[in-house]
């Protein structure tokens, strides 16, 4: 009986997407070579061509190919990090399609730790482009079962590897190269944090330097919303309201939410007078693999909008990635 890998590999080599667990979240794959495959991870996402996706490899030699600067530095962050949650964004060769790349001439490489995910792409015997299998702007996926809600409708191979063991996306890692000197940006934060980085390359030869400062150009993908799940989150600063007054401001605030906003929609509903309560782990990195498959299940729940109570554990160092994707997650901030 032919195998669900093998499946999926003669679904890549016939221009349809199939849905690969990561460690990470779960993404939407087509093969970086077949251009109608591409072209379906956007229509399927219902994802705007301005958003790149990320090439995920199952070797260092396949990584080599797809950027016309392998520098020391980057070999380095591959040995160190990969597999794992690193998508470090190289200048792209041409072996990477404009499509995946939104246009832009860099491109965003990681190897996925995930056993079903490297089999795909040995067995495909090429890298393929994925971003998460979401619909655009929506929550991420952690699970297959969470694939399969996203795309009903549609007859997606997808393969189970289970629950994603960290929960969010990569971080993601422009790396600039210069004669004898890197400039190194995050454009996403991950589980690898920017500390982390920092003292695996500290003692190392190579001078190397943090820069925040990075064109819209530089990081298209960065929308203000994103991650949004099916009920309006809000998120609580102010821990002096009362659950009566914490009804009264969404209400009154939702109402003057625009419609959409860089193509996300905005989800308001009519009344907001009954709220569920998302509560998380301290631990920032089971708090992270709880994140997404915890805002699908308190959208189930038949309360008006999801509350997630912030306090100082939240602002600290460890929660820096979940704090972006719960930011970005919110309709509301009280
Ligand atoms: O963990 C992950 O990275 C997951 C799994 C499936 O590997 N993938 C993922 O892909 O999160 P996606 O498409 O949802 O997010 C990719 C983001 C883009 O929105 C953009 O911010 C950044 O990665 N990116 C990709 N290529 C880039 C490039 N060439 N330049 C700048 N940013 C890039
Ligand atoms: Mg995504």
């Amino acid at each position: 009986m032919i195998s669900q890998l093998d499946l999926a590999v003669q679904e890549l080599e016939k221009g349809n997407v199939v849905a690969m667990p990561t460690e990470t979240v779960y993404g939407l794959a087509a093969a970086i070579d077949n251009s109608v495959g591409l072209k379906k991870i956007f229509s399927t996402k219902q994802r705007p061509f301005f958003d790149p996706l990320i090439v995920h490899v199952c070797s260092k030699a396949m990584a080599q190919q797809l950027t016309t600067d392998w520098s020391p530095l980057v070999d380095f962050l591959a040995e160190h990090y990969w597999p794992g949650p690193l998508t470090v964004v190289l200048p792209k060769s041409s072996a990477v399609d404009p499509l995946i790349t939104s246009g832009l001439e860099s491109v965003g490489i990681r190897m996925p730790s995930h056993s079903v995910a490297l089999s795909l792409i040995e067995k495909l015997g090429k890298p393929v482009a994925a971003p998460s299998a979401n619909r655009f702007g929506r929550t991420s996926p952690t699970t297959a079962e969470h694939v399969k809600s996203e795309f009903p409708n549609d007859d997606l191979l997808i393969l189970d590897g289970g629950a994603s063991s960290i929960g969010i996306e990569s971080t993601v890692l422009l790396v600039k190269h210069f004669a004898d000197e890197y400039e190194l940006s995050i454009l996403r934060e991950g589980h690898i944090s920017r500390a982390e980085l920092e003292l695996s390359l500290k003692n190392k030869k190579w001078i190397f330097k943090f820069t925040d400062t990075v064109s819209k150009k530089e990081s298209p993908g960065h929308m203000k919303h994103h991650y949004m799940p099916p009920k309006p989150l809000l998120l609580l600063k102010d821990r002096s309201l009362s659950d009566q007054q914490i009804c009264e401001h969404a209400q009154a605030q939702i109402a003057h939410l625009p419609e959409q906003v860089e193509g996300v929609k905005i989800l308001k509903p009519q009344s907001m007078h009954h709220f569920v309560e998302m509560h998380l782990p301290e631990d920032s990195a089971l708090a992270a693999r709880e994140l997404y498959s915890s805002l699908r299940k308190m959208s189930e729940s038949d309360a008006d909008f999801i509350l997630f109570r912030l306090s100082s554990i939240h602002f600290g160092e460890s929660w820096k990635a979940i704090m972006d994707r719960l930011t970005k997650a919110a309709s509301l901030i009280l």
